[in-house]
């Protein structure tokens, strides 16, 4: 018996893996982030599973549920929203885990910076434009190391998904238009892929006004970049005069 650690995908209860909702409908023990994963991904689990809500229980209350769960014979879905690699603080989990000699496993999941390009119906990686992401945030109460700054970042112009940061937009867009010109194009996407979802575009002159109208203030990416609306090349890969391993250019 072991604990799982399950990525819920960004929302929509269908953005699960077929695995991961194999392992919910066998759990024994459910413990899933209620902050931010939604309850109807746990709909198929066993009448008699037990869950706990983690948002409100410490590390070593978790870690007390899953360490009696296993050793009574019990399997543990720990469910977290999006990919538990990103923000997920499972690493914490996996290494109490470790010293107990508890097994895990981790089961990816779709994150919400990959739904929110899907609901933008954009592409990160434009040819001409960048092929770099980077996943970030503005520090809080969590601090970021001084060489990831945002304004640091920013001199790089990639594709960039800033999480956990829309409730401080105006420090966000100060740091981004120390090296961003003003007309950069900018999305904010509120619940990805929920009922709810909210899509707000603008640039870095505009969106702050726009957030804050909106009174978007969590659970909400904020993207910038030519990514979302520029002239880009076309890709190599698809090109009728490219070779490549799988396909000889047409003549
Ligand atoms: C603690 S992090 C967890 C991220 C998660 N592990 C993932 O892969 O998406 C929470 C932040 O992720 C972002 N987020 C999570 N779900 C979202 C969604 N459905 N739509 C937009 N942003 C979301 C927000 O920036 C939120 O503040």
């Amino acid at each position: 018996m072991k604990v799982y650690f399950i990525g819920a995908g960004p929302g929509d209860p269908k953005l699960i893996t077929v695995k991961g909702q194999e392992i919910i409908a066998q759990a024994d023990v459910i413990i899933y982030a209620g902050s931010l994963v939604n309850p109807e991904v746990l709909n198929h689990r066993k009448p008699e599973a037990i869950v706990y809500n983690s948002a409100a229980m410490t590390l070593p209350e978790v870690l007390a549920v899953m360490e009696e769960a296993v050793a009574n014979n019990q399997t543990v879905a720990r469910v977290h929203t999006g990919d538990p690699s990103i923000y997920g603080a499972i690493k914490e989990q996996m290494d109490a885990l470790e010293t107990k000699n508890i097994p895990y496993e981790i089961i990816p999941g779709v994150s919400s910076f990959l739904a929110a390009a899907a609901s933008l119906k954009s592409e990160y990686t434009l040819p001409g434009i960048s092929q770099t992401v980077i996943l970030t945030r503005l520090e809080g109460r969590t601090p970021v190391p001084e060489k990831e700054k945002l304004a640091g970042l920013a001199t790089h112009q990639a594709s960039m998904c800033i999480f956990l940061s829309s409730g401080m937009i105006k420090e966000v867009v100060a740091q981004l238009l120390t090296a961003y010109p003003p007309a950069t194009p900018v999305a904010v996407v509120y619940k990805a892929s929920w009922p709810e979802e909210l899509i707000i575009r603008g640039t870095l002159a505009t969106i702050e006004e726009e957030v804050k109208k909106q009174g978007v203030n969590k659970t909400a990416l904020i993207l910038v970049g030519s990514f979302l609306d520029s002239e880009y090349e076309l890709s190599r890969l698809y090109d009728p005069s490219f070779s490549h391993e799988y396909r000889r250019a047409s003549s």
